[in-house]
């Protein structure tokens, strides 16, 4: 719904945060009711809780415990991928009793199979490190129908599998201006091979986004630039100043501090990555909230 322009301000008053309708209301402010709100889409009683839009399509998670939230990525329910990837799907949050197989049958025959891959398949792929996990997120990366989220997902996965042809689709990436993916490659760019991240990391150093600079700048901190053109080199020190800034902006946390000292560690500063990792040990690795 994103990419088709949908908006926070579609459902939400932005400034009370109320949703502009009862809930299944705001949906049929643009889905038509007289197909949706039917039996013959949602296959329970009209009105009962099973009918309602957000049961499937927002299921709701809790978060930190106690803060119930729904799901806003509005999703249509995919129990047949529920074994194969370990996924939770709404069917069987509310029919506990029964399995995925059962909510699979019960699709099937009132819709027929899904006729679309889930880019969930690619994914699953890529953490498992499967065989064919390349040739998925590869396929999924490319596909500019998908989700930029999911395809930025699939380009921090990418680089395990390091060959020619993975080296061409990052490389594209790199100089390509899609800033999602652009991000995704600065945060796995320590993954690839040092002789190759040049190449893939020097594009990055020029993004717009300070965030992709500065990780990109600590992916190549350990290698030498010293061979690279003036301006690249003066980029490079840019950004890096841009990445300690955040950390030492942060470093009341142990994570920035092992960071800082990583960095250093990296280019050889020995004395200074000492000094953050000693101050690092006394910070308590859990913060007390003020009482
Ligand atoms: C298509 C409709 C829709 C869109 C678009 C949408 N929301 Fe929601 N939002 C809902 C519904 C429905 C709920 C659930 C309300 C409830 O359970 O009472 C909700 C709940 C919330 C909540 C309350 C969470 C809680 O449990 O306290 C927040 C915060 C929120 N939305 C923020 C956003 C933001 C930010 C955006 C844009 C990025 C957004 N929503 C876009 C429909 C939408
Ligand atoms: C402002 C208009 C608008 C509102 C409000 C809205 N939608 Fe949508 N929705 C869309 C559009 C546009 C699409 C994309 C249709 C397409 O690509 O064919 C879509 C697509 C979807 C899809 C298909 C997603 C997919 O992966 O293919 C689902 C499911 C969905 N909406 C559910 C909901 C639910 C549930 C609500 C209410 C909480 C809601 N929508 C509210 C406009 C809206
Ligand atoms: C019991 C679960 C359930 C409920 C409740 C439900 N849906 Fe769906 N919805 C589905 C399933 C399953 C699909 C996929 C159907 C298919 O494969 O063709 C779907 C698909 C959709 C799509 C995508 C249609 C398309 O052609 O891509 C939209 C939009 C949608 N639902 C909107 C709604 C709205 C609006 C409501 C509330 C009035 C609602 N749904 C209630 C299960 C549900
Ligand atoms: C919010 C909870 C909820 C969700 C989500 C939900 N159901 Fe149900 N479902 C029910 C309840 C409750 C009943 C019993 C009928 C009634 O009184 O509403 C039911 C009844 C049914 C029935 C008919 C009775 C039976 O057990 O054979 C089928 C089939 C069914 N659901 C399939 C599904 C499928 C498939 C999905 C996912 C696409 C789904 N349901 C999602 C609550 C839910």
């Amino acid at each position: 719904m994103y990419a088709a322009g949908v908006t926070c301000s579609n459902c939400h008053e932005p400034h009370s945060l109320q949703l502009r309708s009862n809930s299944d209301g705001v949906c049929s402010q643009c889905h038509l009711p007289e197909k949706f709100a039917q039996v013959d889409h949602h296959l329970h009683p009209v009105n009962s809780s099973g009918a309602r839009c957000v049961n499937c399509h927002m299921p709701s998670k809790n978060y930190m415990q106690v803060d119930s939230r729904r799901d806003h990525s509005f999703r249509i329910p995919r129990p047949d991928l529920s074994d194969k990837l370990n996924t939770p799907n709404a069917c069987l949050s509310c029919h506990q009793e029964q399995t995925n197989q059962w909510a699979t049958d019960v699709l099937r025959r009132k819709f027929g199979a899904p006729d679309k891959s889930h880019y969930g398949e690619a994914l699953h792929a890529g953490f498992f490190q499967a065989i064919d996990g390349e040739k998925k997120l590869s396929q999924l990366i490319t596909d500019s129908t998908q989700p930029a989220i999911a395809r930025a997902t699939a380009v921090t996965l990418l680089p395990q599998y390091f060959t020619r042809h993975s080296a061409q689709l990052l490389q594209a990436i790199a100089q390509g201006n899609e800033p999602l993916l652009s991000l995704a490659l600065a945060q796995s760019l320590d993954r690839v091979p040092a002789q190759f991240r040049p190449a893939l990391g020097i594009p990055l150093l020029f993004e717009r986004e300070r965030i992709t600079r500065s990780l990109a700048a600590n992916a190549l901190g350990s290698l030498p630039l010293n061979n690279y053109p003036g301006p690249v080199q003066k980029q490079f020190y840019t950004a890096l100043k841009e990445y300690t800034a955040s950390e030492l902006f942060n470093s009341d946390r142990p994570e920035s501090l092992v960071n800082l000292g990583e960095l250093h560690r990296q280019r050889g500063n020995s004395s200074q990555a000492e000094v953050f990792f000693g101050e690092q040990l006394r910070v308590p690795p859990v913060m007390s909230l003020p009482t």
